[in-house]
């Protein structure tokens, strides 16, 4: 049984809010560039990657260009034309994905939304004012965490003892595994075993029991602030009480 333990997005929120004020003052030439706005996200959600400007002038009939790492097209619009309403050029990855806000426009807002996010629009986001004077690129990081999904199960069994053995795969970023009893104890487990495979990550941990019990995997993503584990029920033969 799986059990999605997503905590509340209002701490998520709370990053990318902050930074905005940062944002508004930033944004004039490439060489007084601010650290860019982090935002992070698990994946298959939506995201809205925040840009405007701060003078509020309305930009319905100016130019701005979304592009990641600098070269895939993910949103431009030009005085109305843009990629949802036949305009030519967007990266195959955001097709059917991206749209703005059109009642922003006149407040000077150009931030998009990606919808259904993967782990492969994770990167570094610039929206782009080419044509104002000064011209305005905001940045903006994009994390995409995958959901670690543990796999639990019975290695070995005894008559005293159980072999549990859980497995997490495909995290993006390194996520923290343990075994809990019933009780939510943590339980004394090996040292878990790590690889990492294209930026993924595989971690394996195994913990003995002795007692009859439910017992969880959890498998925490602190950067994305997002938990969820596995139950496994395990029956050991007690000794008969007498
Ligand atoms: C810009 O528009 C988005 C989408 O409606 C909204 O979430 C965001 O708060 C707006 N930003 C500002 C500064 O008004």
């Amino acid at each position: 049984m799986m059990f999605n333990l997503q905590m509340s997005s209002t701490n998520m929120k709370l990053l990318p809010l902050a930074c905005l004020c940062l944002l508004t003052r930033s944004g004039t030439t490439l060489a007084d560039e601010q650290s860019p706005v982090i935002i992070e996200v698990k994946e298959d959600s939506d995201v809205i990657l925040p840009c405007f400007l701060s003078t509020k002038e309305n930009i319905e009939y100016k130019l701005f260009d979304w592009k990641k790492d600098g070269q895939k097209e993910v949103f431009l619009y030009e005085a109305g034309t843009h990629y949802n309403n036949g305009r030519p050029g967007q990266d195959e990855q955001f097709k059917g994905r991206v749209s703005h806000f059109p009642d922003e426009l006149k407040y000077g807002n150009a931030s998009i939304i990606i919808r259904n996010t993967k782990v492969t629009d994770s990167g570094n986001y610039t929206c782009d004012f080419p044509l104002l004077q000064p011209r305005q690129i905001f940045n903006i990081q994009l994390v995409v965490g995958a959901s670690p999904e543990p796999s639990v199960k019975i290695l070995y069994q005894t008559k005293d003892w159980v072999l549990l053995q859980c497995e997490v795969l495909g995290a993006s970023s390194k996520p923290t595994v343990e075994w809990q009893d019933s009780a939510g104890n943590k339980l004394p487990a090996e040292e878990p075993q790590v690889s990492e495979r294209g930026g993924s990550f595989y971690i394996i941990l195994q913990t003995t029991v002795m007692k009859t019990d439910r017992y969880c995997c959890v498998a925490t993503q602190e950067e994305i602030r997002h938990q969820i584990y596995t139950e496994i029920y395990v029956k050991v033969n007690e000794p008969p009480q007498l």
